[in-house]
């Protein structure tokens, strides 16, 4: 099957890849795969179920000891070698980023490169997981700690980003001596499934690796996580998920790593640069077609500037070219689907219900594919109902506000803490501000922070633990105290 613009997935496995082999599933259900822009299926693939799930931990688990014990160094050259792999096929795979989840084809380039990315910075943290050696104060012995890898690690990933969050958890856990098992979203497997095979052509052995997509994810998590091999679950989703798999990971006292949902607020002072504010706002909000957990969710606007900023976000978000990610024109592509633009429209009609004004957009076109107008609404109130819920979708939510303090009360009024954005032409106060927000992430005038290099992750019901940068890799090691004397 092709995708409209003629790109070609026969060649892309379509079966369920554990032990080093592509099998198909052990109950024979397939899985659709829609393209978002057209509606259309592009492809079926292997549905695994809970047995298949059993089997791949068996599979991760007779893999675990060999991989770590292999070097670090040998380890961290297959990491490079992944990061060449991607780099090489970033092409084809942006295509099929776009065709399974319709972002733009540049995102979608993008997201591979970000995504590359981390199988390099982990190649080079891989040699560098050091521990320490102290003497006991009562100098009765030494104190040695070191890092040994945390054993089989079960990974679920979400459609937004269909490669990078993969990567983002998965280099890490390999560089860390960590064997895999993967469950990508039922949205987006054929990135994860092609990932998965250019990997193993890259060096990573048999069995370390291990991806099982499902249609039966609450099944299918059970299963994995009782596995006595299981010792660490990576979950990137919603809250609402995070909080089920914190449960029945509780049952087993699992490692957890947890990157859930955000509500970020945009703070633009009236001394900020609006021209900057309005770009980084753009970013913020329209990033990968909206659909980011780091994506501005309310826009706070000193009250000097506010009608302004409106006009000229307003403006902007109007000149969006909204549609099916390969035309080279668009810049934001569809929802994933048609319930996604269901919430968002809901989402919409209440926050006017409450005295909300639309400055554009504000419906969904209709017609083929998941698309909804990019929205500015004014007037919006701090606590709106669509201030409450993380909108996923083209959607700003714009506050005045006069006073800093009743600002900073109402962007922290939520139980999410993943990311806020402040714009000022006073570093200072940018500071300051961003030490006020609790969020485990903060921009100061910038749209965008996320780095391989930084530890990306949230405070509050936003999420546990990090990923990316040194921390990241330490996540997927345990810490072992051996008192000694010599
Ligand atoms: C996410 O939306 O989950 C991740 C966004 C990012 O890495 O920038």
């Amino acid at each position: 099957m092709s995708t409209a613009a003629g790109f070609d997935i026969a060649d892309i496995p379509k079966q369920l890849f554990i032990g080093g082999k592509w099998v198909d599933g052990s109950s024979g259900e397939r899985i659709a795969v829609i393209d978002p822009a057209t509606e259309e299926q592009i492809a079926e693939i292997a549905a695994g179920t809970s047995a298949d799930a059993i089997a791949a931990c068996e599979a991760a688990d007779k893999a675990q000891a060999t991989w770590a014990a292999t070097p670090p160094r040998t380890r961290s050259e297959i990491l490079r070698n992944c990061f060449q792999a991607l780099t090489d096929h970033a092409d084809a795979l942006a295509n099929l980023i776009t065709a399974e989840h319709g972002k733009p084809r540049a995102d979608a380039l993008g997201e591979i490169t970000y995504a590359a990315e981390f199988f390099r910075w982990n190649a080079e943290e891989t040699v560098r997981i050091n521990g320490t050696i102290g003497t006991a104060p009562s100098g009765a012995n030494k104190i040695l700690v070191h890092h040994p890898p945390v054993g089989v690690v079960v990974m679920i990933t979400p459609w937004n980003f269909p490669a990078a969050m993969i990567t983002r958890k998965l280099a890490p856990a390999l560089g860390a001596g960590n064997a895999v098992v993967i469950k990508p979203p039922r949205e987006t497997p054929l990135t994860a499934l092609r990932i998965g095979e250019l990997l193993t052509e890259a060096g990573v052995p048999e069995g370390v690796i291990n991806i099982v997509p499902t249609m039966s994810s609450g099944e299918w998590f059970d299963a994995a996580v009782s596995h006595r091999a299981v010792r660490m679950v990576s979950f990137t989703g919603s809250t609402e998920v995070g909080r089920h798999l914190l449960r029945t990971s509780a049952d087993r006292v699992l490692k957890v790593v947890m990157e859930l949902g955000g509500n970020a607020p945009f703070v633009v002072f009236g001394d900020a640069d609006l021209d900057a504010a309005v770009e980084g706002a753009m970013i913020a909000k329209m990033r990968h077609s909206a659909q980011t957990c780091t994506a501005a969710n309310r826009f706070f606007v000193e009250s000097s500037i506010h009608d302004e900023f409106v006009e000229r976000l307003g403006a902007a978000m109007a000149a969006v070219k909204v549609g099916n990610g390969f035309d080279p024109v668009v810049t934001c592509g569809p929802m994933i689907n048609q319930s996604a633009i269901d919430n968002i429209g809901g989402l919409v009609s209440s926050a006017v219900a409450e005295g909300a004004k639309i400055v554009t957009g504000g419906a969904s076109p209709g017609g083929t594919g998941f698309f909804y107008e990019p929205t500015v609404l004014a007037g919006v109130k701090s606590d709106a109902a669509i201030t409450c819920e993380e909108i996923f979708g083209p959607v700003a939510p714009v506050i005045s506000f006069d006073d800093t303090d009743t600002m900073i009360q109402a962007a922290n009024d939520t139980e999410m803490g993943l990311i806020g954005y402040v714009y000022t032409s006073d570093l200072a106060r940018g500071l300051s501000i961003a030490e006020r927000i609790q969020a485990g992430m903060i921009g100061i005038n910038r749209g965008a922070v996320s780095d391989p290099a930084a530890p990306f992750g949230g405070m509050k019901q936003s999420g546990l633990g990090r990923e990316g940068a040194s921390e990241g890799i330490y996540e997927f090691c345990e810490t072992q105290y051996i008192a000694a004397n010599w």
